[in-house]
């Protein structure tokens, strides 16, 4: 059956890897992400935003994740898979979710005020640990795609605040913000630098308040969102099909391997694999512009979700051979 993150977390953090947390809302993203960890041997945590159980119906999902157990074993190795509810925003979504099923839970109460956050936290928290479900919390926002000039530097994680944080709330783990951000669009042209090639390099992320949380709470498990990289070959593969993705700009996968060795254990990406379905599925209509089947396009998308997914396990995250 599905786990909760407990083990998982505390054999990430002294393996010094992170777990891959893929996002998921349909059929072919499933299969990509359980023949990937299998074929990798990775544990995996499968996310579903609020929005993705809103497109694709509660109940199914759940049991597609159910499913993707047993599919898993069929595939001829068992490996452990969490159900995990990305960004609650409210306890009662995260007490849903709990009930129906999953086995970990984010409740997102880093809009609110810190002692509002603390007191929504642990609400979730003490229904959650009587149901044997792990919790995320998070402090510190990570930057919207669009408000990227507004105080970036006041939304990292004060490293002051996580001890009484976990202390307070008894989450078991922790989201930080420390210069990632969602979507696919992270950084614009001005904050970033021009390597020899014209390459877009974006600014590091701030290592130095990771190392100081760390010291305020040692091999506490940290989570990164916002962790896609956004590879420069989907890009131009869209923009080259009839796409337009202008100054697209990702987390460098040099930071995240450096980010996967310390106690970062979870590592969110839900738009590379965005990237890489739409990649492939334009080159399909542009190439073959006869097709009509679903599976022509929605096929060679999986089968490419699944390399990307590979290579995040093996390369970037370290989580390959430890299920
Ligand atoms: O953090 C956001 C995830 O990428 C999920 O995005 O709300 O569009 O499903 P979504
Ligand atoms: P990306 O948009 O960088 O893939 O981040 C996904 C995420 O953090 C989901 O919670
Ligand atoms: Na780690
Ligand atoms: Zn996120």
């Amino acid at each position: 059956g599905l786990v909760n993150t407990k083990e998982l977390f505390k054999k990430a953090v002294d393996g010094g890897y992170a777990i891959p947390a893929y996002n998921f809302n349909n059929l072919e993203q499933l299969q990509a992400i359980i023949q990937a960890c299998v074929e990798t041997k990775s544990p995996v945590i499968l996310q579903v935003s609020s929005g993705a159980r809103k497109y694709a119906n509660a109940t199914l999902l759940r049991n597609m994740a159910r499913g993707a157990v047993e599919y898993a074993e069929e595939l001829g190795y068992k490996i452990p898979v969490v159900l995990h509810l990305d960004h609650g925003d409210t306890f009662e979504l995260c007490k849903d979710c709990i009930d129906n099923g999953f086995s970990s839970v984010m409740i997102d109460g880093s809009h609110h005020s810190y002692e509002e956050n603390i007191a929504l936290t642990k609400k979730v928290v003490e229904y959650a640990h009587a149901h044997g479900v792990t919790v995320e919390g998070e402090l510190g926002v990570l930057a919207g795609v669009e408000d990227d000039v507004v105080a970036e530097h006041s939304t990292y994680t004060k490293p002051s605040e996580v001890e009484d944080f976990v202390n307070r709330t008894g989450v078991d783990s922790l989201a930080i913000s420390i210069g990632t951000s969602h979507g696919a669009h992270k950084f614009t042209p001005a904050q970033c630098t021009k390597n020899a090639d014209g390459v877009l390099i974006p600014p590091p992320l701030k290592f130095e308040i990771l190392e100081e949380i760390e010291k305020r709470i040692p091999g506490f498990p940290i989570v990164l969102h916002g962790a896609s990289s956004v590879p420069m070959k989907y890009v131009d593969e869209i923009n080259a099909n009839g796409g337009s993705l202008a100054a697209a700009v990702g987390i460098p996968e040099e930071q995240l391997r450096k980010a996967a060795k310390s106690a970062v254990c979870k590592i969110n990406i839900d738009s590379d694999g965005r990237l890489a379905m739409t990649a492939a599925v334009r080159k399909v209509f542009i190439e073959k512009p006869g097709e009509f089947d679903p599976r022509k396009f929605l096929g060679p998308a999986r089968d490419e979700l699944k390399k990307l997914y590979m290579h995040k396990n093996v390369e970037v995250l370290g989580s390959a051979q430890q299920a």
